[in-house]
């Protein structure tokens, strides 16, 4: 397995252009399914959870050539609706292949897609919006058929407004026929551009980005050429990074407005911030101050997929700070690996007491998750000294080679493949 060396203590400086969503791209590659022909994605992320999802879509028949970061999906060969089981178990987002097999083949059959490090990750609200759609669901402790001649739209009320619950009932509900109102659904850019794109394939859709989404069934989808979003977690990453080491950088190719909770927090930890287009700009102004509270919800709250990474920042500040998780519940696992550093951190069910110390020290830590991961890279490039990151598979999901990301920003690390480094072959 691959492991991150980092040498720490540098303040962060420089530019670096932000790449495409991973949490938009996923689920918009499984709706390609939803029509037969060549569709092109473009601003696609070079990374290991795109690198599965192409590999589930070949083995359900289509055909993807990539050039660079786009992706020409040929979707005319699907002939399976059976989510292969190895990759279903590498990744969750798997899940999101039941809407568009469901409305493409009138059948989906997948794996109990199982927990995951940072929490239990239930999917009934995905099978409760399928069922409402139509779809006879039979579940055993291994597999999960979803069976419907007709999917028939409906008024669907979300108990939490779960983003990939909110996608799949919007791709099944896309070629129902009649109309589906999803109430309490999830509002995060994500859901907006699958909205963008199912539109621009023939899909009406209204709503997306509030709570209430309609959709129109229609008879068929088109083909499409669709840009993906900036990744706003990947931005809001790098942006603190530059805020836990005390440095200036900017970010392009992002899109502010999707950063807003992230830019209010950075600004009460007292550093500079400036926007411009598709440009951010942060600057430190010292030793950041403690931020008394922050509650992770959904967007356009405070995101989850950004709390780790705050919490590196809040370790080093001037005096005492809460957060509290409340979309995950083993969203924590990083505080163990931080206080191994020196973080001052004690934990209460799901809030984290953060005590500002004036430094991290270098130490050898693993990543249990992608964002906790990201963390503990932040953190390296803040310490004192040498850090080592393990287990940094899990970063490589969701981030375009971390090392040349920070690497163009000033940092100092290296990437190691430990199983060569052992075989003495590096
Ligand atoms: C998406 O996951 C993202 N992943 C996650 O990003 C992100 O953290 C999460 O939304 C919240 O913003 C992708 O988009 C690929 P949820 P998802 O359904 O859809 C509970 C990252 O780091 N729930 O909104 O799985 C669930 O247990 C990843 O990029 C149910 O109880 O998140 C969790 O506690 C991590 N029943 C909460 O809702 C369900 O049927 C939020 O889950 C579905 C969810």
């Amino acid at each position: 397995m691959d492991k991150l060396v980092i040498e720490g203590g540098r303040p962060l400086s420089g530019s670096i252009r932000i790449h495409g969503a991973k949490n938009a791209a996923l689920p918009i590659m499984a709706a390609s399914l939803m029509c037969e022909g060549q569709v092109e994605l473009r601003n696609v992320p070079c990374l290991l959870d795109i690198d599965v999802m192409l590999g589930i879509l070949s083995r359900l028949g289509c055909v993807a050539v990539q050039q660079g970061d786009t992706i020409i999906l040929d979707t005319s060969g699907a002939n399976s609706s059976h989510v292969p089981e190895d990759l279903m178990k590498q990744m969750r987002s798997s899940i999101f292949l039941m809407g568009p097999l469901l409305a493409r083949f009138g059948e989906v059959c997948i794996y109990q897609p199982g927990g995951c490090a940072i929490g239990e990750r239930k999917i009934d609200l995905h099978l409760r919006g399928l069922a409402a759609l139509g779809a006879k669901i039979e579940e055993n402790d291994h597999q999960i058929w979803c069976r419907a001649t007709r999917l028939i739209g409906n008024d669907i009320h979300l108990d939490f407004p779960s983003v990939g619950a909110t996608e799949n009932i919007m791709m099944a509900a896309a070629l129902a026929e009649g109309t589906t109102v999803i109430t309490n659904a999830a509002r995060e850019p994500e859901i907006q551009d699958l909205q963008r794109f199912l539109n621009m394939m023939g899909a009406n859709i209204i709503g997306a980005g509030t709570d209430t989404i309609t959709i129109q069934g229609v008879a068929s989808l088109e083909p499409c050429e669709y840009e993906i979003i900036p990744d706003r977690i990947v931005a809001g990453t790098a942006l603190i990074a530059a805020a836990a080491t005390r440095g200036s950088i900017t970010v392009t190719h992002s899109n502010p407005a999707h950063l807003t909770s992230l830019i209010h927090v950075l600004r009460r930890s007292g550093v500079q911030i400036g926007t411009d287009n598709d440009i951010i700009s942060v600057s430190s102004n010292g030793r950041p101050k403690a931020v008394e509270k922050i509650i992770t919800s959904p967007y356009p709250s405070f995101p989850t997929d950004l709390q780790s990474q705050v919490m590196v920042l809040l370790s080093l500040a001037d005096g005492l700070s809460l957060m509290k998780e409340t979309v995950f519940e083993g969203r924590l696992r990083h505080v163990d690996e931080l206080v191994r550093m020196g973080a001052d951190i004690s934990v209460d069910l799901n809030t984290a007491f953060i005590r500002g110390v004036p430094r991290l020290y270098g130490a050898t830590v693993e990543a249990t998750d992608l964002r906790a991961g990201a963390a503990l890279v932040i953190a390296g490039l803040a310490a004192h000294g040498k850090t080592v990151v393990e287990q940094i598979h899990h970063i490589d999901r969701g981030y375009e080679h971390i090392e040349q990301m920070f690497g163009r920003l000033g940092g100092v690390m290296r990437r190691e493949n430990t199983a060569l480094k052992q075989l003495d072959l590096a």
